[in-house]
């Protein structure tokens, strides 16, 4: 059973990344400027839009944090985007979802900008990555084809189960995995909360998309023996025995689904950080096609 090192993986992409940046700055050149809106004080949001401050930081590209309390109204929150459209300063940016109930999230991803939606969630961006054109893939697939593609894990032809349909991860997961590309030319299976006979299914794939975000829902009868397994899930189980009072989980049982896998990811330090690589990558390239 191999582990796929999302933690070492996205190091090296970062590293990779920074190396481009040092040349940027050798050459005059600007260095590419993520922008993070983030609404209200959801623990997880705050979590994952620091990280990826701080990645930024690391590498050597500029950031910025708009931090907008819980009760902002949507049109404060579209004015911010407009601004953010319009600064040539800033080369891409992400509004962290989710949003608050009061605002609707589909107009506001709308409303950026698709050459600076870095986070890909725009419908024109949705829309060329369905059709297999240049644009911003979402980070969360997007990190897992990378991963799959640095391990050399042969998809090709493979039966490949993803377990959920969000916008943001099993439904781009299923479709880039089913093009011709490098981890694609895979026959795709997508299941869900309504899939009857849903065990049936996954014991016949030979590589599971798991991000239904149920903790530890796949469990080891539900798996063949030498299935590849990506587990997106990550969900706080509160646990006593921890200082911080709960355990960070993912949607696989690691312990009964991992001495049948071929290869499996860890939760944390598979996924998790691969999408905050793959962040930095679309604003690096962002900054590329600005120009
Ligand atoms: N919430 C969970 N994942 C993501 C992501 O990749 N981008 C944004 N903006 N919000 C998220």
């Amino acid at each position: 059973m191999t582990i796929l090192d999302g933690k070492k993986v996205s190091n090296d992409i970062k590293e990779e990344i920074a190396v481009e940046v040092s040349n940027m700055v050798a050459n005059g050149e600007k260095v590419p400027h993520l922008a993070a809106i983030l609404v209200g004080t959801d623990g997880a949001s705050m979590t994952y839009v620091n990280a990826k401050v701080k990645a930024c930081e690391k590498i050597g590209f500029h950031s910025t944090l708009i931090d907008l309390p819980e009760e902002t109204t949507e049109d404060v929150l579209l004015q911010k985007i407009n601004e953010l459209n319009t600064n040539d300063d800033i080369d891409g940016f992400i509004v962290q979802l989710p949003l608050p109930k009061h605002i609707d999230e589909q107009k506001v991803l709308m409303a950026i900008d698709p050459n600076k939606d870095v986070d890909g969630f725009h419908p024109t961006n949705v829309g060329k990555m369905a059709l297999d054109l240049p644009t911003f893939l979402p980070a969360t697939p997007f990190g897992i084809m990378e991963l799959l593609e640095r391990y050399n894990v042969e998809t090709s032809g493979k039966n490949v189960v993803v377990m959920g349909r969000s916008h943001i991860v099993g439904r781009p997961m299923s479709i880039l995995m089913s093009q011709k590309r490098k981890a694609g030319d895979a026959t795709v299976t997508v299941v869900h909360s309504r899939t009857k006979n849903l065990a049936e299914i996954t014991r016949g794939a030979d590589i599971i998309v798991a991000a239904i975000g149920i903790s530890e829902y796949l469990t080891g009868d539900m798996v063949k023996d030498g299935v590849v397994v990506i587990d997106v899930g990550i969900t706080r189980v509160p646990d006593d025995t921890k200082k911080a009072g709960y355990r960070l989980a993912g949607d696989v049982d690691f312990a009964s689904v991992s001495p049948k896998a071929s290869f499996i990811t860890p939760v944390p330090g598979g996924v998790g950080p691969m999408t905050i690589a793959m962040l930095l990558k679309n604003t690096l390239l962002a900054r590329e096609r600005h120009g």
